[in-house]
C-alpha cells in the first residue's frame, strides 16, 4: 500500500513534467518578440551590413560598374537611366537589386512579361559590387536586415494570411494571378529574399513599405514563411505538420489526459472497495 503511494506520487510528478515540458515546448514556437535596442541599424556580419559597407567603398562601386556595363546596360541603359521598354534603377535602391539578382530574376536572357526566378547568374561577391553601383544611382530602400528569430510565429501567421495568402497560397505554394502571371512558390525562397519582396514589390506584387509592415513585423512574416517550408519544430514532435493546434491538442491530451489516468489510477483501489461493500 506504501509502495502504491510512492509509485503513485513519483507518476504524478513524471506526469506533470511531462506536461510541463511538452507546453513548455509550445510556448517556445511562439516566442515573443525579443525587444532590439539597435532599432534599424543592421547586426554586424548580417547581408544588410556587408551591402551596406560595400555602398560606401568607391572600389567595390567601380567594380559593379564594370559589371554593369556588360551584363545591364543594354536594357537599363548608361547610368541606370532606363531605355524604351525597360525600367530605370535610379532610385530602386540596394534592395531591389539584391532582390532581383538573388532570386536569378537578373539579368533577363530574353524580354518576358514577367522575370522568372532562376539561379543567380553571379557570384556573391559580384551581387555585392553590382548592388553598390544601383544603390549608388540614387537613393533607395536598403537591404533590410531581417532577423526571423525575432519575430513572432502567432502574429507572423495572421500577417501572413491577411497580406500574402491571396496570393501565394496558405500554405505558400503560389498561385495563378491574372494575365498569365504567376505569385511564385515561397518554399525555396532565402530569409533576406522573403523580407526584401514586400519592401520592394516586383511585378504585380504590392510595395509594402515600413508603414503598412513594421520591421518587425517583416521578420514575424519571415519566420512563419520559413516555418512552413520547413514544419519542423527542433524539441517537438512533428504531428502530421499541421502546424500549433493540433500539437497543442496533443500537449493537453497527452498531459492532462495522462493525469487524469494516474489521478484514476491512485484512486481505483477505493473505488473498487466502495463497489464491493454498496
Ligand atoms: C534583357 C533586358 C534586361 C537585362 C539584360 C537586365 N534587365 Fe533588369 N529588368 C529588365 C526588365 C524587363 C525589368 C522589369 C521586370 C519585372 O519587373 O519583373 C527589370 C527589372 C530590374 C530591376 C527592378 C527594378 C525595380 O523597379 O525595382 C532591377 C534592380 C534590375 N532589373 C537590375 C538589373 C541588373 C543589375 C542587371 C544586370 C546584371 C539587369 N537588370 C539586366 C530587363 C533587363
Ligand atoms: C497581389 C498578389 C501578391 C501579394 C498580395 C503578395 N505577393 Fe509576393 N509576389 C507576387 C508576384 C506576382 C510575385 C512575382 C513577381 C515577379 O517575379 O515579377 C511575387 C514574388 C514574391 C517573392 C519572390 C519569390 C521568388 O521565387 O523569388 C516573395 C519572397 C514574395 N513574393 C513574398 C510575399 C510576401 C511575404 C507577401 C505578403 C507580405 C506577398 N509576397 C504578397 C504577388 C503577390
Amino acid at each position: 500500500m506504501k509502495v502504491r503511494a510512492t509509485l503513485a506520487a513519483t507518476l504524478l510528478v513524471i506526469g506533470a513534467t511531462l506536461a510541463l515540458a511538452i507546453a513548455a515546448g509550445q510556448a517556445d514556437a511562439g516566442e515573443s518578440p525579443v525587444p532590439d535596442p539597435a532599432g534599424s541599424t543592421p547586426r554586424p556580419g548580417s547581408a544588410a551590413a556587408v551591402q551596406l559597407e560595400a555602398n560606401r567603398d568607391p572600389a567595390v562601386v567601380a567594380a559593379g560598374e564594370q559589371l554593369y556595363l556588360t551584363g545591364c546596360v543594354s536594357c537599363h541603359g548608361v547610368g541606370g537611366k532606363g531605355t524604351p521598354g525597360y525600367p530605370s534603377l535610379v532610385g530602386v535602391g540596394a534592395a531591389s537589386a539584391d532582390f532581383f539578382l538573388r532570386t536569378g530574376r537578373m539579368p533577363l536572357a530574353a524580354p518576358a512579361p514577367q522575370a522568372p526566378a532562376k539561379p543567380p547568374a553571379y557570384t556573391d561577391e559580384q551581387i555585392i559590387q553590382l548592388v553598390a553601383y544601383v544603390a549608388s544611382l540614387g537613393d533607395g530602400p536598403p537591404v533590410p536586415d531581417i532577423r526571423p528569430e525575432r519575430g513572432d510565429l502567432t502574429e507572423g501567421a495572421q500577417l501572413y494570411l491577411a497580406n500574402c495568402a491571396a496570393c501565394h497560397n496558405s500554405t505558400g505554394i503560389g498561385g495563378a494571378l491574372s494575365h498569365g502571371n504567376q505569385a511564385p512558390p515561397l518554399l525555396n525562397v532565402a530569409p533576406t529574399q522573403i523580407g526584401e519582396a514586400p519592401r520592394v514589390g516586383p511585378g504585380q506584387m504590392p510595395v509594402f513599405g515600413p508603414d503598412t509592415l513594421s520591421d518587425e513585423q517583416l521578420d514575424s512574416i519571415v519566420r512563419y514563411v520559413l516555418y512552413l517550408q520547413d514544419p519542423e519544430h527542433p524539441g517537438g514532435l512533428r504531428i502530421g505538420s499541421a502546424g500549433p493546434v493540433p500539437e497543442g491538442l496533443v500537449a493537453w491530451l497527452v498531459g492532462l489526459g495522462g493525469l487524469v489516468l494516474i489521478a484514476r489510477w491512485i484512486t481505483r483501489e477505493r473505488r473498487e472497495h466502495r463497489r464491493a461493500h454498496g
